[in-house]
Formats: C-alpha cells, sequence, structure tokens
C-alpha cells in the first residue's frame, strides 16, 4: 500500500508544491531500517520498481532534484506496537519535539486489529495533540460487531473530527463528478427518480486475481472487500437527496440516509437476491484455489467469493421500486467501475426498434461519463434506430493531469475536510446491511458457484437479472 499509493501520491504532491518545506514522512514499521535504508528501499520501489512504472515515467530528468528533495523527507523509525521496549515511540516523540503545534497525520495501514492498540500506545507516548488526524485504511472490521469495537477503541483517543476512514473510491475524479453532475447541472434531477429510470447498475470488475493475498481474502471475500465499502459509497451518492451545502456534515447525513433505507437481505432471501462466485482456472490463468498464496488453501479458501452480485432496494419515495445491481468480481475478462443508470423505454414507441437511454458514469479505465441516446442512421428509406453515445471525456476534455484517488484523498486529510471520508455510522450503517446476507451465506452449505478465470461471473449473476427482463451492461468489449 505505502510503496503502491501513498509515497507516489506524496510525491506528485510536492512535486506540485502542496507540502510545505518543513514536512516530514515518517515511515513506522517493525523492519529495523535506517532513513538510508528506507530511502533506498522507496527510490528502488516505487521510483525503479518493475512490478508497475509508479513514478518512473513521471520523473523525467529535469524532475530528478524533486525525487531527491522528496527522498530526503522520508525517514522511519521501528516501532512494535504491543511490546515493552518503547524505545521507537521515544524515537518518534523525539522527531517530533518541537512542532507539537503542527498538523499530525498518522496513517494505519495495517489490519484493522491494530488500529485500537496502536492508537492506545500513540497517546501513552503523548503524541496525540488536537491538530492530530488519525487515518483507517479499510477494511474497517469484518462485520459490524467488530467495526463498533474498533470505532470506539478509536474513538476513545481521537474525537471524531479527527479520524478519517479512507475509501479510495471517493478520491476517484468520476465519483465527484457524479456530484457535480447531479447537483450543478439542472436536467437530471427531474429524472432521477422511479419515475424514470428503470434501475441502475454498479459494476467493479477487475482482471487482477488475488496472487499472494490469500491470508487476507479468504476472511474477506468479494462483499467486504469491495461491496462494504466501495460499491455501497458509489450506490449512496447515485441515490442520496441532494444535500443542503457542499460541507462534510450535510453530504454525509445524505449518504447515511441512502444505506438506513436499504432493504434488509437476510435468511433465504439471499438465494433470490444475492450471487456468489469463485473463478476456476481456465486456458493460462489459476483458479482461486491454484493461485500462489502465503498460506495454502483451507475449507474457508473453497467458501470464499471472489465475485458477488446483489440486487439491491432502496425503500424511500424516491426509488421505490428501482432495483440497484451491484457487481464485483475479481478474474473478469475486462477492468472495469462504472455506473450505469437505465432509463425506462419510451411510454410509446412509433419507430421499429430502440432501446431505453443510458447513463453511463465511468470511474475507469477511461474517466468518463456517456449518455447513450437513439439517433437515426443516415439514409432514405425507413428511418432505422441506432443507439450513440454523447460522451465526455475528461482525459480529452481537460489537459490537466488527473490526479490519483490516493493525492486528492491525502490532501484533503492534510486540510482537515472529511466530506470525501466514511463517517462512523455511515461505516456502521453499511455493515448492519451486510452482516445479514455474511450470515446467511454462512448458512448455506452450498459453495459459491465456478466460473472460469476471464469470464463476467457465474450464470446466476445473469439470471439474477434475467428474471425481470434485464441484462448488464456488457457494451464494447
Ligand atoms: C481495494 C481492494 O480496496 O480496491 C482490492 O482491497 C481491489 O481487492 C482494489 O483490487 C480495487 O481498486 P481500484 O482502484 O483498482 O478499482
Amino acid at each position: 500500500m505505502s510503496m503502491r499509493k501513498l509515497l507516489p501520491a506524496l510525491y506528485h504532491s510536492d512535486r506540485e508544491g502542496r507540502l510545505s518545506p518543513e514536512t516530514r514522512v515518517i515511515a513506522m514499521s517493525r523492519g529495523g531500517l535506517t532513513d538510508a535504508d528506507f530511502r533506498g528501499k522507496v527510490d528502488a520501489e516505487v521510483r525503479d520498481g518493475s512490478e508497475s512504472r509508479r513514478v518512473r515515467d513521471e520523473v523525467p530528468a529535469g524532475d530528478a532534484a524533486a525525487w531527491e528533495r522528496f527522498l530526503a523527507r522520508l525517514h522511519h523509525v521501528s516501532v512494535d506496537v504491543g511490546r515493552e521496549d518503547k524505545s521507537g515511540w521515544d524515537a518518534l516523540s523525539g522527531m517530533l519535539s518541537g512542532f507539537e503545534s503542527r498538523d499530525r497525520v498518522f496513517y494505519l495501514a495495517s489490519p484493522p486489529r491494530t488500529f485500537g492498540p496502536f492508537c492506545r500506545e500513540l497517546a501513552e507516548a503523548g503524541l496525540v495533540m488536537p491538530r492530530s488526524r488519525v487515518v483507517l485504511e479499510k477494511p474497517l472490521g469484518h462485520d459490524l460487531a467488530s467495526a463498533q469495537a474498533i470505532n470506539d477503541e478509536v474513538g476513545a483517543i481521537f474525537e471524531e473530527r479527527q479520524i478519517f476512514r479512507i475509501d479510495h473510491y471517493l478520491g476517484k475524479e468520476t465519483v465527484q463528478n457524479l456530484l457535480v453532475l447531479r447537483f450543478a447541472n439542472a436536467f437530471l434531477e427531474p429524472v432521477w427518480n422511479s419515475l424514470w429510470i428503470d434501475h441502475v447498475q454498479i459494476t467493479a470488475a477487475e482482471t487482477v486475481g488475488t496472487p499472494g493475498r490469500r491470508g487476507y481474502y479468504d476472511h474477506a471475500g468479494a462483499l467486504r472487500d469491495m461491496v462494504q465499502n466501495h460499491l455501497l459509497q458509489l450506490l449512496t451518492l447515485t441515490a442520496m437527496e441532494p444535500p443542503a451545502r457542499n460541507d462534510r456534515e450535510a453530504i454525509r447525513d445524505e449518504k447515511v440516509k441512502v444505506l438506513q433505507a436499504l432493504r434488509p437481505i437476510a435468511g433465504t432471501e439471499a438465494d433470490r437476491f444475492t450471487v456468489r462466485g469463485q473463478y476456476v482456472a481456465a486456458g493460462d490463468m489459476p483458479g482461486y484455489l491454484d493461485e500462489p498464496g502465503s498460506t495454502p488453501p483451507t475449507e474457508a479458501s473453497a467458501r470464499v467469493e471472489t465475485f458477488t452480485a446483489i440486487r439491491a432496494e432502496i425503500k424511500n419515495w424516491r426509488w421505490a421500486g428501482v432495483p440497484f445491481y451491484l457487481r464485483t468480481g475479481k478474474r473478469m475478462p475486462y477492468r472495469r467501475s462504472e455506473i450505469v443508470v437505465q432509463f425506462k423505454d419510451v411510454p410509446h414507441s412509433i419507430f421499429p426498434g430502440g432501446a431505453p437511454n443510458r447513463l453511463v458514469l465511468r470511474l475507469q479505465p477511461e474517466e468518463g461519463i456517456e449518455l447513450h441516446i437513439m439517433a437515426k442512421e443516415p439514409g432514405a428509406g425507413e428511418v432505422t434506430l441506432k443507439p450513440v453515445p454523447m460522451s465526455l471525456s475528461f482525459g480529452k476534455t481537460f489537459t490537466t493531469r488527473v490526479p490519483e484517488a490516493y493525492e486528492r484523498l491525502l490532501s484533503d486529510v492534510l486540510a482537515g475536510n472529511p466530506t470525501l471520508f466514511m463517517r462512523r455510522d455511515e461505516v456502521e450503517a453499511a455493515w448492519r446491511w451486510i452482516d445479514p446476507i455474511l450470515d446467511a451465506w454462512k448458512a448455506d452449505p452450498a459453495l459459491p458457484e465456478a466460473y472460469p478465470a476471464g469470464t463476467t461471473g457465474p450464470a446466476g449473476a445473469n439470471e439474477l437479472l434475467g428474471r425481470s427482463g434485464r441484462a448488464w451492461h456488457e457494451e464494447e468489449l
């Protein structure tokens, strides 16, 4: 996480002048590294790492100075939480002394069970100040009870205004653009409801599998890893009522109301409203159970879903009767995250053919918005209809570099703005909806449906929509 996302994001912020000259980045681990070791590691893995060219292509000769300046900001202290030896905390105190009135951000990119103990030790070392903030990486717990316990433990040390629960999907440009599209344009709001919208599809499809992640993934699965946070966040932003102000509480208040209005899916209903799948080997791609992992597969591995599709319903005036279909999976044939709003068909058609309008908000790979409308194909004779996209590509329209989600979010933490972070009640409301689905799956002796790696998921996912005559948006493959 640090090497893949955080350090590149900080580097870009630095290069673009958003870090003050005195900002220091102090990495904490059990690693026993010196500053020089750590800088060398970052230089090798972040700049020159072969696995992904994270910033290498973006550090042209002229920017080598910016890279060196960034490296010089980096430090390392070795801290082992839960040990008698407090020398690491003493070292950190020494480094921070004299800066008590400055902003301090503690970013916890460690397993959630360490959040509480870490915050306690931080407080015991006297390092928590009024201008300190803590960032918690997902997953926040593995169910409602564990999320509440973590929130209580962290809440005993930090006030809610100091706690930033990160969901990197909220930092993606299209997600923020969704709010602008909905609330800075007049034409959409009158049709943004069950009178005009047939259903909504939210997809986060990935081509990657889970190599090396079995230890985490066996206990997470797609529902906890992607739906509880990313997909539900997209759902709330799509469905929420217009907030009165663009501020931290007004927006989050409206999002929580959507989560609270989700119809619970419990017991045998899970059979009708949810689908679980697990990829199996196909071509040269291994199955989930054959992926190289830090731990060998167990019984739990066989039950883990690497794909899930859910039919969610929001029980309120605006959305009654409009299904929100959520879908996410590993080893799908494409990498694509999008929200598809499918409008109803015309009430009376005077032309043959035709298809309902669709608004597609694409988060990745190419961020943009497309409105699929019906047009007449040029030609004399019979009118022939064809759906054509009116499209806005952010990359083509705006020439400025699109910042990575983490860059935007880290800047917000530094500025003390939590609007794009999950509030305690939001996280807990999301778990409250997820828990009964987890319970239903646990009670079900059936294993997830198999789907060959590289395909769009198990047959059940198509049936979920097919039952009501609908289909997943699979254009332009
Ligand atoms: C993370 C999940 O939160 O999001 C990963 O833990 C997933 O399993 C990743 O691959 C997807 O993020 P993105 O930005 O690539 O869609």
